[in-house]
């Protein structure tokens, strides 16, 4: 689908060709435009045949004096990115079902079009086009071609759009692999996605197989591709959009292609959802996505540990004990808590890049859907100044999460007498005793871990791929760049001090 930004005030917009116009709405829309769309709002406002809450629609079919062929008149209540967000879903919902392959997006009653506004329009609308064709054999057209976002003013909208645009790309590029089923997405077939990554501009990508693997003594890795034989990949990715020398920030996304369980089989009910568990890995791959397209001055690595998890009769057994890369020994006491086996080599792996951060997505645990929903990502984290600004990221992407405990407490069940530690402890704070799992092999450097079972995709009928947490991760990774200017290239700010080197904050 295309894109357009554009000049477009609200006195124009009524000889704008297209098949549907929708204009938002605020709450404070200020009366005195005289043109007949301005006047049809305040009219139907004050009427009490549109309401401004976010959500309320108004619309109409070939309406004198308006040459697009619908209007939709979207409440946009405080017309936030929230709001803006809901306006946009329910305008496009409402749409759906006519032939609208055209349609104009209007800002221009929103008094202050700010970037953020902007984003959220743009995804709201790439949402509502978005249609996984993949894997059927008639590909049914996608009916909404072009979408223009009109504007009152250019260069305040600008930025937002084009940040916009490449957190849809980034967006859609997770989903298709997100949602692409276990055989049409293999830990060879991840690969490849990384691979065709790899040609943009600043993209890197080794692959290691099980060899390689083996070389560096990933044994808990290995332990849970061990019972299938799908060959495991481990995809090493990175961006390099700034000096050699500054450190990186590490993404590691799970890159379980399809979770049974092993030997701790999950019962029969939606475990084809299970094709999903390597949305962490998908999450990873649309932020590099993204950041082809805006090329922002930092370095980023992003590891993806890539394999099944399946029963048979060479696949790990409850009470097994593998070694670690670390050294450390693990009991697997449930071959189903295999998101940590694979992390825990991955986060090991991280520690060569030196990094500034190393942040772990992984759809892995149950016990964070049942903590916060679908709503919010479990957010956990060693460093406070890393935790607030992913929860800040989650906040102004409209992509959230919520920052999770990690007292010591919480590992005693993990104490086991015939290993260094087990890979499970009991039901209770489930999420919490998997992140403190993690912790024990993320000693070297500020590190956070994102559940993001609840949140990556959607179950029933809109059964889906979300592509969070990506918004949320851009966000965090352009708010790092002023903080990685390599001390060689300060801006030029302060000509007439002697530069100091800045002290770089290790988040
Ligand atoms: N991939 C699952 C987590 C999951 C389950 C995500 C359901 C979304 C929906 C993970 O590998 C897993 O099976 N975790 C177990 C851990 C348990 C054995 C300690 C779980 O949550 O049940
Ligand atoms: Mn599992
Ligand atoms: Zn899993």
């Amino acid at each position: 689908m295309d894109f357009e930004l554009k000049l477009l005030p609200l006195a124009r917009i009524c000889s704008e060709k297209c098949d549907a116009l929708v204009v938002l709405i605020p709450q404070d829309l200020s009366a005195g435009g005289d043109d007949p769309l301005s006047a049809l709002a305040a009219l139907a406002l004050k009427a009490g045949d549109l309401e401004a809450k976010p959500g309320k629609l108004l619309s109409a079919y070939r309406t004198p004096g308006i040459t697009a062929t619908r209007v939709v008149l979207a409440g946009a209540g405080d017309a936030s990115p929230r709001s803006v967000r809901t306006a946009v879903n329910a305008a496009m919902a409402n749409l759906k079902n006519g032939n609208t392959q055209r349609v104009v997006v209007s800002l221009a009653a929103l008094n202050n079009p700010q970037p953020e506004i902007v984003r959220a329009a743009v995804v709201a609308c790439s949402e509502a086009a978005y249609v996984y064709s993949t894997t059927k054999s008639k590909v049914s057209p996608v009916k909404l071609q072009r979408v223009v976002i009109g504007v009152n003013e250019l260069s305040v909208a600008r930025p937002g759009f084009d940040k916009a645009l490449a957190l849809v790309k980034g967006i859609e590029f997770a989903k298709e692999w997100a949602n692409r089923p276990a055989n049409h997405a293999t830990p060879t077939l991840l690969a490849g996605a990384a691979r065709e990554l790899a040609r943009l501009r600043n993209i890197k990508v080794e692959v290691l197989g099980p060899k390689e693997v083996a070389k560096l003594g990933m044994g808990s890795f290995m332990a849970v591709a061990q019972g299938t034989s799908e060959p495991l990949r481990f995809i090493v990715l990175r961006y390099e959009g700034a000096a050699r020398s500054a450190a990186p920030i590490v993404l590691i996304g799970k890159g379980i292609t399809f979770d049974t369980g092993g030997i701790s089989i999950k019962p029969a009910a939606e475990m084809d959802e299970m094709k999903f568990d390597m949305c962490g890995a998908a999450s990873v791959l649309g932020t590099f996505r993204a950041l082809a397209e805006l090329q922002p001055a930092l370095n980023v690595v992003g590891l993806i540990p890539a394999s099944e998890n399946m029963p048979g009769g060479r696949a790990l057994k409850p009470g097994d004990v593998v070694t670690s890369m670390s050294g450390q020994t693990i009991e697997i006491l449930n071959t189903d808590a295999e998101g940590r086996l694979v992390l825990c080599d991955a986060l090991t792996y991280a520690e060569r890049f030196k990094p500034r951060a190393v942040v772990d997505i992984a759809t892995l645990t149950g016990a964070c859907v049942i903590a916060l929903g679908g709503v919010r990502s479990g957010l956990f984290s060693s460093n406070d100044e890393l935790a607030q600004s992913l929860a800040a990221a989650g906040e102004s992407s409209l992509d959230p999460c919520w920052r999770m405990p990690l007292d010591d407490d919480y590992a005693e069940g993990l104490k086991t007498n015939f290993a260094d530690v087990a890979n499970v402890a009991g039901r209770a704070g489930g999420a919490v005793t998997a992140a403190k799992f993690l912790h024990r092999f993320a000693g070297g450097f500020p590190w956070a871990h994102l559940d993001i079972a609840g949140t990556a995709w959607k179950g029933g009928a809109a059964k889906g791929a979300t592509g969070r947490p990506v918004p949320l991760l851009l966000d965090y990774l352009l708010g790092q760049v002023t903080a990685a200017v390599p001390r060689k290239a300060q801006p030029k700010a302060r000509p007439a001090k002697k530069s100091k080197p800045v002290s770089r904050t290790r988040a």
